[in-house]
């Protein structure tokens, strides 16, 4: 029986490693929207491959940063930034950074997949942003609890942001998190400004709500160790934004008997 079992988790695991891996002892995905070395990855608020590299860079130069050259994008490859969709960087060039060799993206090579400068400038791929000054929107959060904050927070959100936060804790813990404070633009359903919820990593799977309004939403407790935050805002009418605060915790202790201290970080 043991053995069974032994065999069956151990079948499930490889099935997983496939798509998933280990970094700084933390099980993840790295493959989506990561950020390291001031380089991250950006697609259209339209979804992937809508950017012309007139439109990429405007995406870049919004947030404060520019495309990435070539040298930025490998220089966060060495450190693990793995993008599996291919974008814009510097000087019309485009690419995409591989770590890991696989079958179904990169061509089971590892490096820069480079698509060479591209003579059609209106092509649509996704961006590579360089801005290592830009930690406001987003980020990966891997501390055991934290409190997140809307851009700008308790100021207004600006227009057009897109923010993603991902959290991921140590593997055998689970994460609950507790908002704080809640004012995003309220429409029937959410389509202007949002904040949704997933309970993986990344923006696909697992969604768990979408929330706008004044209303704060409930407590939510994820099944894994990760947990993926986007906020998005168009170009209208911005509100007081959101505080929430996550909470790590051993994934064998009862979720529902979990008394975690959430408190407000100061307004200052
Ligand atoms: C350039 O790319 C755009 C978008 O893919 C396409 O519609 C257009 O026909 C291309 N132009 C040329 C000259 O190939
Ligand atoms: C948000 O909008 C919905 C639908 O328009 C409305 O029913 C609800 O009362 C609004 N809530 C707030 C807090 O304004
Ligand atoms: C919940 O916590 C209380 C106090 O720590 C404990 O006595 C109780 O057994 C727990 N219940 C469950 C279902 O774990
Ligand atoms: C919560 O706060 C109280 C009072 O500050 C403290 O005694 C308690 O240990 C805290 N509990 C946790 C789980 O941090």
């Amino acid at each position: 029986m043991h053995v069974l079992a032994l065999l069956l988790t151990l079948v499930l695991l490889l099935k997983e490693a496939q798509a998933w891996g280990f970094k700084n002892g933390i099980f993840h995905n790295s493959i989506w929207l990561e950020q390291a070395a001031g380089v991250y990855h950006r697609e259209s608020r339209k979804g992937k491959y809508q950017l012309t590299y007139k439109e990429a860079k405007a995406v870049c130069k919004y947030e404060g940063g520019n495309l990435a050259t070539y040298e930025q994008l490998e220089a966060a490859r060495q450190i693990g930034f793995h993008v599996c969709a291919a974008g814009w960087f510097d000087r019309g060039r485009v690419g995409y950074p591989i770590v890991k060799a696989g079958a179904n993206c990169g061509f089971g090579k590892v490096g820069i997949i480079d698509y060479g400068y591209r003579l059609n400038k209106s092509e649509k791929w996704d961006a590579y942003c360089y801005n290592p000054t830009s930690k406001e929107c987003g980020g990966i959060q891997t501390e055991q609890q934290k409190i997140i904050q809307s851009p700008g927070f308790p100021e207004e959100y600006q227009d057009e942001q897109i923010c993603y936060w991902h959290i991921r804790v140590r593997l055998g813990q689970r994460i609950h998190l507790h908002f704080l404070e809640f004012d995003v633009e309220n429409d029937t359903s959410c389509l202007a400004d949002y904040l949704e919820v997933y309970d993986s990593y990344d923006d696909v799977s697992g969604f768990a709500g979408r929330f706008c309004g004044e209303d704060l939403p409930d407590d939510i407790i994820s099944t894994g160790n990760v947990m993926t935050l986007k906020f998005l805002s168009d170009a209208s009418v911005t509100a007081g934004g959101f505080q929430l605060q996550y909470v790590a915790f051993d994934a064998s202790l009862d979720p529902q008997n979990q008394t975690h201290n959430f408190t407000a970080a100061p307004l200052h």
